[in-house]
């Protein structure tokens, strides 16, 4: 507003009385006045937010900002160099901003001197960023090798496979069963890990890409279809801590969820010791459990669902499973002694079971789990039926003890 075109005439030389043009200029000062008493507030709540955000982290469970592995810290370590870093730079600019304002605000009707160039300002801009820069990449490279060697060190592991949309967990060091000691301990979503392992993950897809993210254990990372991924980490604090997948991988992505539980040792070696027992089969030798004695319905489960310790076996698991699911679900073994349904979408209970067998399809969009109630091959009595059996895949003493969310006594579970 205050540029003039080469060669125009200046209001003073038009003519326009002194008092006039030092009133004109009086209003155009306040007004800029105006207009930076209104970005200072803003200014001010910025910063606010940022501090707040920066001192408040702890108090999230599911944030990464209250990491509870020395690898999650690393992380949030070099999180704060880069957001104090940002923080001077942010507060910085704001406070030049201010400075130009004022220092350099329209006092007369004078064209400004006209520059082009200047070598020491080009020479701090460049300078000042690759200093900032070579700040952030040093502890990051250092972090980034530590953390790849880890992963070859690493003595504790767990296979996990990508699917749409859940996670099966196969535990290749840990038999299935005690009859079957070349099939792995295969469960879903629920993940137990004693306390103190040094857990490496080895990730797998044969689908699309998705993302294995723990916010307060690890970061994330990719699980990519041929090629093998790894993860380390060392749980040190008993909890249930929340994860998910952070690679959008199809429709049902924001639902495949899954919880670590980190146990100590003597509770993690219960819990394979429950998943040894066979479950309670009505009428049937536990020993066998036979699944000719479970509902006749169940028989529409077995195709794509396992039960270790009967010979439910049919459904295919790991790499050479189905690559988009059909004829792959979750091993339903302790199934009774899980938290949720749907890879987290609903809490397990008896009325959710029902829910989700019912109505399937709308409890999750996009689930490659077939309605068979919706097709009418299954009625409200097979329902009922499937539910109660479901119920009941737990140990005949009942759930392994269990690590309470946030750590603490274990409590025995129901
Ligand atoms: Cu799997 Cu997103």
């Amino acid at each position: 507003m205050g540029r003039r075109a080469p060669g125009q005439v200046s209001d003073a030389a038009a003519g326009v009385g002194d008092a006039e043009q030092a009133a004109r200029r009086l209003t155009g000062l306040a007004r800029r006045r105006q207009g930076l008493a209104r970005a200072l507030p803003l200014l001010g709540m910025a910063a606010v937010v940022a501090l707040v955000l920066a001192g408040c982290g702890g108090a999230q469970p599911y944030s990464t900002l209250s990491p509870k592995t020395s690898k999650a810290d690393d992380i949030q370590n070099l999180y704060r160099i880069i957001f104090w870093a940002a923080t001077v730079v942010f507060i910085g600019v704001q406070a030049a901003i201010v400075y130009i304002i004022l220092r350099f605000r329209r006092r007369n009707e004078d064209r400004p001197e006209q520059i082009h160039g200047n070598r020491r300002l080009e020479l701090a801009w460049t300078i000042i960023p690759a200093v900032v820069l070579l700040v952030i990449f040093i502890p990051t490279a250092q972090v980034i090798y530590n953390h790849a060697s880890a992963e070859e060190n690493a003595d504790f592991s767990v296979d996990v496979y990508g699917k749409q949309w859940w996670w099966e967990i196969q535990y290749p060091n840990i038999p299935g069963s005690k009859e079957g000691p070349d099939e792995h301990l295969t469960t879903a979503n629920e993940i137990h890990i004693p306390q103190g392992a040094d857990v490496v993950f080895n990730m797998r897809s044969n689908n699309v890409i998705h993302s294995f993210w723990v916010p307060q254990l690890s970061g994330k990372k990719d699980i990519i279809p041929g090629h093998d991924n790894k993860l380390q980490f060392k749980a040190d604090t008993p909890g249930e801590y929340f994860g998910e997948c952070a690679e959008f991988c199809g429709a049902a992505h924001a639902w495949m969820r899954f919880r670590v539980i980190v146990e100590p040792k003597p509770v993690f070696d219960a819990w394979v010791a429950a998943w040894h027992q066979p479950p309670p089969v009505p009428d049937a030798n536990p020993t066998t459990a036979d699944v000719n004695d479970t509902p006749p319905a169940f028989g529409v489960c077995l195709v794509c669902h396992r039960v270790s310790g009967t010979n439910a076996q049919i459904a295919q698991q790991g790499i050479n499973a189905n690559v988009e699911s059909i004829g792959a679900g979750p091993n339903l073994t302790m199934f009774g002694c899980r938290h949720t349904i749907g890879a987290g979408i609903l809490e397990n209970t008896p009325e959710n079971l029902k829910t989700w067998l019912e109505h399937t399809d709308q409890v999750k969009e996009g689930v490659y789990m077939p309605n068979y109630y919706k097709a009418g091959q299954i009625k409200d009595q097979q329902v009922a039926e499937l539910v109660d059996y479901l119920g009941k895949l737990k140990p005949a003493g009942g759930c392994p003890p269990e690590q309470p969310f946030g750590g603490g006594t274990p409590v025995a579970g129901s």
